[in-house]
């Protein structure tokens, strides 16, 4: 066989794709990765999920040496934050994790194509390879997960010194007086906790009359009471309609969403965290007769086909779903699996989204508002980390708490939304019922270890029924 002829292609070296791509080779495969970034890991592990993620972490050991430490009995002498340290760390990790994807790729026999790729037709594949030259790969199969980009403002041009993207706001050299933050969702609240507890007056803009739309209503006022508490700003109900760069900085046209009085806003940088749009630039989709919908994204059937024979799509690039790196990977997986002749599928219904901040959101199933409005009759736990006694001995109890949602009828369980420490890892146990279809009974008859916070989670289920031992 040919060196350039492959069973399956994947455009795109992102967690769809190089999930999907080691999956693919794992069940015996011939399978090719085209990435033209110069590392695997896509937006993700480049500049997404890790950057933001070692970031989180130093300035919250910051904010709790500045802030928390004397509550212990620990002493500090003068603290500061040295941010090339910082930065140099966080790049440190991203370049480990991205390099180990190359090793991956080794033991699992996946050949790795550094290049821009494009579909010359339904089976062919033309990589402009990032060290000169071209190379044609045929492959019955090719995978679209190019992923995503920011979703630009129109009046705000991004320029990543003053007007950044989150790519900007990961790698900022100095800690801004005043950030605005265009967008109260997930990047705008995670990156605006960084630079908040780093010592910036942020301010968040957000167009809605909420943050994080789509989150269960109690979880995200409770999450704007907390990060109010920190020392955040919002502006909710007002969209930003321009941004020009002065002396010193950018100015910044706000008015209401509804309409209304305009007024102007300074600060020294402004981050754009509106959304991100699908990124299918130069695949040469048009020309192989793939089908967008209106906004670019790539509508796919059941078994992640467009609308071409042998041409599938996963990843940020497909509509209607959450851009999330664990549901990349997922659909890697699965596509991986069908190719290869064997059943599966995603479980949409139980893909945990968690919101980085402190306290830490996450979230499985569906919220109070879904079911309300489907007309589903629901029993709710919630239990407070106020009465956990490991969150008590941690100090980290403020508005914190774990709420269930279990159906009326059955007691099975539908939604689970913890807002608290460690959130993101308490929400596993949660995403493991709602997969395994269990009740908020079977939950609470588990043995769960003394003292933790996923006692938390046990109480809550007991909550459901009304019968929590600890408050
Ligand atoms: P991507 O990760 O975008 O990868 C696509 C890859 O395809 C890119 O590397 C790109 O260079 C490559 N590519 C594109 N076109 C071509 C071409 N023609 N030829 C070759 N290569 C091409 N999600 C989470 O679940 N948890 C988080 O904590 C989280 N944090 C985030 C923080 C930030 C700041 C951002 C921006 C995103 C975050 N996300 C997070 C979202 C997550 O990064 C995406 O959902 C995920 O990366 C999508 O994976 P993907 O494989 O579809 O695409
Ligand atoms: P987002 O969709 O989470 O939030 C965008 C916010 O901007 C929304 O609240 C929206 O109402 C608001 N908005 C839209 N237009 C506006 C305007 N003109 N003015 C003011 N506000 C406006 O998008 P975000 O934060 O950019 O993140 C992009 C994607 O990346 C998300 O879909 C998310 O899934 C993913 N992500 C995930 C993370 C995680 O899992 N922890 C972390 C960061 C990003």
């Amino acid at each position: 066989m040919s060196d350039d002829k492959f069973d399956v292609v994947f455009i795109g070296g992102g967690p769809g794709g190089y999930i999907g791509a080691i999956k693919a080779a794992q069940l015996g495969l011939r399978t090719a990765c085209v990435e033209m970034r110069g590392a695997l890991g896509g937006t993700c592990l480049n500049v997404g999920c890790i950057p933001s993620k070692a970031l989180l972490q130093s300035s919250h050991l910051y904010h709790e040496a500045e802030a928390e430490f004397a509550r212990h009995g620990i002493k500090t002498g003068g603290l500061s934050v040295d941010l090339k340290t910082m930065m140099a760390r966080k790049t440190q990790v991203v370049t480990d994790l991205t390099t180990g994807i190359e090793g991956l790729f080794k033991k699992n026999k996946v050949a790795y194509i550094p290049g821009r790729g494009r579909i010359a037709s339904p089976g062919t594949v033309l990589v402009s390879l990032s060290a000169g030259g071209e190379r044609s790969l045929t492959a019955e199969n090719i995978v679209i997960a190019t992923g995503s980009e920011v979703m630009g403002l129109p009046g705000v041009e991004i320029d990543e010194k003053l007007i950044l993207s989150s790519t900007g706001a990961l790698s900022l050299s100095k800690v801004p007086k005043h950030l605005v933050v265009i967008g109260g969702g997930y990047i705008g609240l995670e990156m605006g906790s960084v630079w908040g507890r780093l010592g910036a007056k942020v301010t968040v803009v957000e167009f809605l009359d909420r943050i994080t739309p789509g989150m269960d209503g109690e979880l995200s006022r409770n999450l704007q009471r907390s990060l109010t508490g920190q020392g955040m700003a919002f502006r909710l109900g007002t969209k930003v309609t321009a941004a020009r760069k002065v002396r010193g900085g950018v100015e910044l046209s706000l008015e209401p969403a509804k309409g209304g009085d305009k007024e102007t806003l300074k600060a020294d940088v402004a981050l754009v965290a509106i959304g991100r749009k699908p990124f299918t630039d130069g695949l040469g989709l048009a020309e192989a007769g793939v089908a967008m919908d209106a906004r670019g994204f790539i509508p796919v059937d059941e078994d992640y086909q467009t609308n071409i024979t042998g041409i599938f799509a996963i990843g940020d690039v497909l509509p209607d779903r959450p851009m999330l790196a664990h549901k990349a990977e997922d659909e890697g997986v699965v596509l991986a699996e069908k190719l290869a002749g064997h059943a599966a599928a995603v479980n949409y219904d139980a893909i945990p989204a968690v919101c980085y901040t402190w306290p830490e959101v996450a979230t499985v199933g569906q919220s109070e508002e879904q079911l309300k409005d489907a007309g589903i009759a629901y029993n709710k736990g919630r239990f407070s980390f106020a009465a956990n006694s490991r969150a008590r001995s941690s100090g980290d109890t403020e508005g914190g708490f774990v709420k269930l949602l279990a159906d009326k009828s059955t007691d099975r369980l539908l939604g689970a939304h913890i807002i608290g420490p460690d959130a993101g890892t308490l929400i596993a146990e949660l995403v493991l019922a709602l997969e395994m279809g269990a009740s908020s009974e079977d939950i609470a008859l588990t043995c769960h270890a003394h003292p933790t916070l996923n006692e938390a989670v046990k109480e809550a289920a007991l909550a459901v029924t009304g019968k929590p031992l600890n408050s």
